[in-house]
């Protein structure tokens, strides 16, 4: 059995793994990719199917809107469904959902291609085209997965709204992308309750106007309000015999351009609302899948599971188009992963025989505290490697990843990457010599440099701005309706460059180690939140007149939200008010956006510009140095 490592130490990986892995010697792959990154593309695109092929695999006359295959023709569901019914993987499972309340659902890849198939026709029968918007906001169910296929084999795009969020979040994202259709619930479980989601969705659809129709899958079969003419059942539409559009297993799959639209993807960012960042058909199923195979070596004999939400870039890119690329089979849980104990997803783990785990280090952490009893009474032999993602996995969760979970005999595939980059960017292979913290080193056909305020390069050990200088097949496309913003806010700072919004440093072997955010995003529990979004969901309160929220650090959490706000004239700061505050945002945005404390001030510390001073309140409630208060107006 391998030695524990210490912080810093290198962590080689065991001869077998080696030799069953992919990649055997990632840094030569890389020296061979960096040489042609457009060929080393290239190869990876042939390995998948097209309708046609490019004229040219990378168009770059009109940076930075970058295109990729030009010319080709093709539809990512081709690859992830079609493809595999002519061959075996046509009777593997493709999934396996387990319900928190112990519900089993299991879906061959063909099952599952004639599910999308009836669901895509009861969305044509719906008269959706290609390139319109469907909003999905479903818990995590088949439905959801489902539903995403179902809008990309007939070329809608879809958008799907986090199960987590609340009204205001849901309806900003289904005004903004104007949808017509809406799929949602009647509810999910979590922690043991039933969460309506229908009635998240009727009042958000009180604010928005452009939804004609609602779909309801049926979870918990709780009673919900159905309006007349408006909302209808999931399974009451795939049972209808034959429609216009024939709701019958069959479905074309609509060919599309390579660059043609997939999925947007609401994302917080530095100003405003959130923005949708926009992935298309061609690029992304080339950088997805290839990334997949490699970093976590994927397998026909393995089973998956990565326990994130498909309501974020992690599900879209790695529980639902990669694995189906790769014919994979993957496990999607619906709860939480202490109900009814502390033990579920190692139990889940042992039942389903679970070879790859992929997870956040907040999960890590989370289940950390419950002690390391309630996994060993489970049998996690099944395990050869383990993944993280969304914030830098601090040692001590690395360490207990590895040893507790791993049996210091699984690789930890710290895998850094961002909604807009579609696919990992910054990740080991098995192979590949690890570091506990460290996403090691860029993925082969990625480069990434770390730069001080005036582009230059850092030296070793240094911090500075993490950048990505050339374009990447699965890299966002812009911002829907917003190509301004794109350029402002991606590829101005450095000209050229695509600036991540991260802080990194590279230390003397060339490894990768991420600080973390040096915008005004915050990270709680690997969620990414907006201070804006927070102070602007605080500020809709009718006793708010201004606000300011800062990211502070928390120990299972990463990060949690403080605010401060100041009241409106005649209000007086009462304990329950500063508790209906708190509410209101987690009524607004979700639950996750729950601040841990609201502080009711008189003023707020901003510069001569009226900008307000987040630095400067973080500074002080960690009782730290000011730094320079030169701009602070007094
Ligand atoms: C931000 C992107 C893409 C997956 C989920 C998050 C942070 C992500 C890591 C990692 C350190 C990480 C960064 C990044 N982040 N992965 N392995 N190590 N930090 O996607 O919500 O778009 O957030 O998450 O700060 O910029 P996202």
């Amino acid at each position: 059995m391998a030695e524990e490592p210490k912080p810093n130490d290198l962590w080689y990986p065991d001869k077998q793994t080696v030799r069953r892995s992919h990649v055997k010697d990632y840094d030569a792959l890389r020296a061979r990719a960096a040489t042609d990154l457009v060929a080393f593309w290239e190869e990876r695109a042939k390995e998948l199917k097209w309708f046609k092929r490019w004229t040219k695999v990378l168009d770059d006359s009109n940076k930075p809107f970058f295109k990729w295959f030009v010319g080709a023709k093709t539809n990512i569901v081709h690859n992830a469904l079609d493809r595999h019914l002519a061959t075996p993987t046509r009777n593997k499972l493709a999934l396996i959902w387990e319900g928190e309340n112990g519900d089993l659902r299991t879906f061959s890849y063909f099952a599952l291609a004639r599910e999308v198939c009836r669901f895509a026709n009861v969305l044509k029968s719906m008269g959706v085209n290609k390139g319109d918007r469907v909003t999905i906001y479903l818990p995590r169910i088949p439905e959801l997965p489902i539903a995403m296929l179902a809008c990309a084999k007939i070329g809608a795009v879809h958008s799907v709204v986090y199960g987590g969020f609340s009204v205001e979040s849901l309806h900003g994202r289904i005004e903004d992308s104007e949808s017509r259709v809406l799929v949602t619930a009647d509810g999910g479980y979590m922690r043991g309750k039933a969460i309506n989601l229908k009635a998240i969705a009727d009042e958000a659809l009180q604010r928005a106007g452009t939804v004609e129709h609602v779909i309801v899958v049926r979870r918990t079969k709780e009673k919900v309000n159905m309006e007349v003419g408006r909302d209808y059942y999931y399974d009451e539409l795939m049972a209808l015999p034959m429609s216009r559009a024939g709701t019958n297993g069959r479905c074309p799959t609509e060919v599309m351009d390579a660059e043609d639209p997939l999925f947007l993807l609401y994302t917080s960012g530095t100003t405003g609302r959130p923005k949708a960042i926009i992935h298309t058909h061609g690029g992304y199923q080339v950088g997805v899948a290839t990334t997949l195979k490699y970093a976590f070596d994927m397998k026909p004999e393995d089973r998956y599971w990565c326990a994130a939400d498909p309501g974020w870039i992690t599900g879209h890119s790695y529980i639902v188009y990669g694995p189906l690329i790769l014919g994979a089979t993957s496990m999607m849980y619906e709860g939480a992963p202490t109900y009814p104990y502390p033990d579920r997803w190692w139990r889940i783990v042992e039942n389903y025989g679970i070879s790859i785990l992929y997870t956040a280090p907040t999960a890590i952490r989370g289940l950390m505290r419950f002690g390391e009893s309630w996994a060993n009474r489970h049998d996690l032999s099944t395990l050869r490697l383990l993944g993280t993602v969304g914030e830098p996995i601090n040692p001590e969760a690395w360490r207990w990843y590895h040893r507790v979970i791993g049996k210091a005999r699984c690789p930890i595939i710290d895998t850094w990457w961002q909604t807009e980059t579609g696919m990992f960017m910054i990740t080991p292979v098995p192979s590949f010599p690890l570091k506990p913290g460290s996403g090691t080193k860029p993925f082969p056909g990625i480069q990434a440099e770390v730069l001080d305020e005036e582009g230059n390069p850092v030296k070793a050990g240094e911090e500075g701005k993490l950048v990505i200088t050339t374009p990447w097949p699965a890299m966002l496309r812009g911002i829907y309706k917003d190509p301004e913003r794109y350029v402002q806010q991606y590829w101005s700072t450095y000209p050229g460059k695509y600036l991540t919004g991260d802080s990194a440093k590279i230390d003397e072997d060339g490894y990768f180690w991420i600080i973390g955010r040096v915008d005004d995003v915050i990270k709680v529990s690997g969620y990414r939140l907006g201070t804006a979004e927070i102070e602007s969901a605080l500020v809709s309160h009718p006793a708010v007149s201004e606000a300011a929220a800062i990211g502070m650090p928390h120990e299972v959490r990463g990060n949690c939200i403080y605010a401060y706000v100041i009241l409106r004239a005649g209000q007086t700061a009462t304990p329950q008010l500063v508790d209906e505050l708190a509410q209101h945002v987690a009524r607004e945005i979700g639950p996750i956006a729950k601040p841990e404390k609201v502080e009711i001030v008189t003023s707020l510390p901003k510069t001569r510009s009226g900008k307000i001073m987040r630095r400067l309140l973080k500074a002080r409630a960690q009782g730290l140095p000011e730094g320079d208060v030169s701009t602070l107006e007094e």
